[in-house]
Parts: structure tokens; C-alpha cells; sequence
């Protein structure tokens, strides 16, 4: 008799702290039944849901999971819980103090990258490709289309410092630059799935991704801002409802800026990676012109100047020293180029160059 109680007493012990395990395993505030049914879900596409993690077969974007209190802040949660925006504070480079969602993305038609002024890698190609972009949506940009570029290094990239990149690349209205508590743009970074982005000066890290969309309709898109200009001026316009008239818009675009997508690799390569900020003849852009370049320096010159152009700078090249500070020290970024492609875009340069002089010999005669 004494014997079944001991046991009976062990086994109501046992019983207890079991379910005392379970519970401690249970974030706090949410109940057991509320645990079972955690979902995963799109911060862009609400509608999308998944009892997995995983990424929106809408827009590529991380799926969120639906409830984890121990991951938002109740600010964030009492005020702007189910709004994929924040709405915190952010200076702009002419230091004005703006809300994210109210001022910068509520009713708008918006592009938004993820940038740091010091990087040696993508960004700069990124930032000056955006600037192609912009010059072909051009009087719709700062009307009703905005551009959005916010540090990820806001210790470094203060106002002042944004304001002088964005000078350096030409950068025209309707596009602000941004920085804030660093806090508050890893919310933002978070919350739009960006956060996974430039990860330090490190190339294998860097991911470059750019969101795009119309916050009335609720489209979002992610894309590479390293995507073809004109296909990227293109949707942009078209989230703004400008179907056909966008695409005739881009056409009579395209015959002026470079050409449509061509087979030959070199001038692809150029078209994509270098003409944000060169030309072969056609004058100074953010970096110099490179006509004549392939007789002027020594080939294993160029080569470094293409896969490694930061180390020239390091060991105080003169060549590169000088070009350095003529172009206001904006970089010549590290593009990842595989040694194929750049033997291929320093022989591009070179017929280009031969192809430019004989045009203008022909010109000249006529
Ligand atoms: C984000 C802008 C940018 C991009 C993209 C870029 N460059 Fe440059 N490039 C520069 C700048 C700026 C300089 C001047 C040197 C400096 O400031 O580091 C330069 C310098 C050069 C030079 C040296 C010119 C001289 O007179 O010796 C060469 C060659 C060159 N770039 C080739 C390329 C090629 C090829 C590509 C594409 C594969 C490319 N660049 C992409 C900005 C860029």
C-alpha cells in the first residue's frame, strides 16, 4: 500500500516537471496551441503563407515567421506590428529628419538599395547603374518615382559623407540618401529581407539587391541592381501603370544609350559592368574615358587596375594614385571578373578604340 503511494507521488513529480520543461521551452506570452500553428509568412505578399521557412515564390523575399515575440520590440509591435515598414526616423544627406514609411515609401512608387561608402566591391557599380536608371525615368523621378540609398554603416556615413557621394555620381532629384540609428536601419534591413546583404568589404558577402515597388498596389519585387538599365527603368514604370507607353518610352531610349543585349561578350561585359562609368571616346563619365587606354598603359597594368584596383591604390601605384584624386576618389570598384572576361573587356577596349579613330577618320573626310 505504502510502496503504490511512493510511486504514485514519483510518478505525479515526473508528470509536472515534464510539463514544466515543456512550458519553459514555449517563449513566454505565447500559448501552446499558438505554438503549433507558427506560420511562415511573406512580408510583402501577407497572402503567402508556408508552415516551413523558406523564401516567396512572389518576390524571392525571406519568409517571415508569423508570431516570435521575442524578436520584435513591443514599439514595434504596439505601433507598426503588421506593417512590413518601420516607421523610424532616418536623416537624409542634407540632414533633414524624415519618418521611413510616412515620408519615404506610403503612396509612393519606390527603388531602395542597401548601401556603404566605403565599399570596394559592387556598390559603387550598383549605385552608379542606378544612375543610369534614373536619367531614363527621367522627370518622374522626386515626382512619382523615388529612389531610396540607406547605409548600413551609419557610424561611418554620415550626411555630410552621403551628401558628397551622391555628388560624386551625379545624382539627381527625387533620390535620397539615408542614415540613422543603427538600431533602427537593421530593423528596416530586417524587415525587408535585406538583411542577408553587403556583408563587411567581403566579395563573397556582398549580394547586391535592390527592392522595387508601388506601396498603393502592394507590388513589391526584388531584383539585382546590377539588372540590365533599361529592363529596370522598364518595371519600375510599369508598377506605376505604364504598360505599353513605358516600353515605347525604354525603346526610343535604348537606340540613343547603348544597344540592345548583344551576343559579342566584350561588349556586353562593357555595357554591363564598365559604361555606368566609362566610355570608349565619348568623354569623362564618373571614371575616365578610355579611348586610346590599352596603348597609353602596359597590359598586366591594366589587368590589376581591373581585378584589383584597391591594391594599386594601397601600394601607392603613381598611375593609379593620380587617377585616384583627379576623379574626386571615387573607385574604381573590384567587379569579381573572372581572368577570361577581363582579358576579353581589355580586347574590347582595344577594337573599340581602333573602331572609334577609323569613324573619325571617315568623319573627317567627308
Ligand atoms: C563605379 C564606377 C566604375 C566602374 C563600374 C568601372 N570603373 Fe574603371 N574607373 C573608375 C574610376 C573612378 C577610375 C579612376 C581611378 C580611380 O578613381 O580609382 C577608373 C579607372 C579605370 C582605368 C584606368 C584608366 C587610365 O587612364 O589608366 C581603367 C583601365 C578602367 N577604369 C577600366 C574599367 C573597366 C574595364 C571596367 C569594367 C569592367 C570599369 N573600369 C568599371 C570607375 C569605374
Amino acid at each position: 500500500m505504502k510502496r503504490t503511494n511512493v510511486k504514485l507521488l514519483l510518478l505525479g513529480v515526473l508528470m509536472v516537471s515534464i510539463s514544466l520543461f515543456i512550458n519553459s521551452r514555449i517563449p513566454a506570452g505565447v500559448s501552446y496551441a499558438q505554438q503549433q500553428s507558427v506560420e511562415y509568412s511573406c512580408p510583402m505578399h501577407p497572402e503567402v503563407k508556408s508552415k516551413t521557412p523558406g523564401d516567396c515564390p512572389k518576390c524571392g523575399m525571406h519568409l517571415k515567421q508569423a508570431s516570435k515575440p521575442d524578436e520584435t520590440t513591443a514599439k514595434e509591435d504596439s505601433r507598426w506590428g503588421e506593417s512590413p515598414f518601420p516607421n523610424v526616423e532616418l536623416t537624409t544627406q542634407d540632414g533633414k529628419k524624415v519618418h521611413f514609411y510616412d515620408d519615404l515609401i506610403k503612396g509612393k512608387v519606390i527603388a531602395l538599395e542597401l548601401i556603404y561608402t566605403t565599399c570596394k566591391y559592387n556598390c559603387p557599380l550598383e549605385t552608379a547603374r542606378m544612375v543610369q536608371v534614373q536619367k531614363l525615368l527621367g522627370d518622374r523621378m522626386g515626382k512619382d518615382i523615388f529612389f531610396y540609398s540607406i547605409t548600413i554603416e551609419p557610424e561611418h556615413d554620415t550626411p555630410e559623407v552621403l551628401k558628397a557621394y551622391a555628388e560624386k555620381y551625379n545624382v539627381g532629384p527625387g533620390w535620397l540618401f539615408l542614415t540613422g540609428k543603427p538600431a533602427d536601419i537593421k530593423l528596416i534591413s530586417k524587415k525587408l529581407g535585406l538583411d542577408k546583404l553587403p556583408n563587411g568589404n567581403d566579395p563573397d558577402g556582398h549580394m547586391p539587391s535592390l527592392l522595387i515597388g508601388n506601396e498603393k498596389t502592394g507590388i513589391w519585387m526584388r531584383n539585382s541592381a546590377l539588372d540590365n538599365t533599361k529592363f529596370m527603368a522598364l518595371k519600375i514604370q510599369q508598377l506605376l501603370g505604364y504598360g505599353a507607353q513605358a516600353a515605347i518610352n525604354i525603346g526610343a531610349a535604348n537606340s540613343t544609350e547603348s544597344a540592345k543585349l548583344d551576343i559579342d561578350k566584350g561588349k556586353y561585359l562593357f555595357a554591363t559592368r564598365c559604361a555606368a562609368c566609362h566610355t570608349i571616346g565619348n568623354g569623362d563619365k564618373v571614371g575616365p574615358d578610355l579611348l586610346g587606354v590599352t596603348s597609353v598603359r602596359d597590359r598586366a597594368w591594366l589587368n590589376r587596375m581591373i581585378v584589383e584596383p584597391d591594391k594599386l591604390i594601397e601600394e601607392k601605384d603613381p598611375i593609379a594614385t593620380a587617377l585616384f584624386k583627379k576623379y574626386r576618389e571615387i573607385r574604381m570598384p573590384r567587379l569579381g571578373l573572372a581572368q577570361e572576361d577581363v582579358n576579353t573587356v581589355i580586347d574590347f577596349m582595344k577594337t573599340q578604340t581602333a573602331e572609334f579613330k577609323k569613324q573619325e577618320t571617315a568623319g573627317t573626310q567627308n
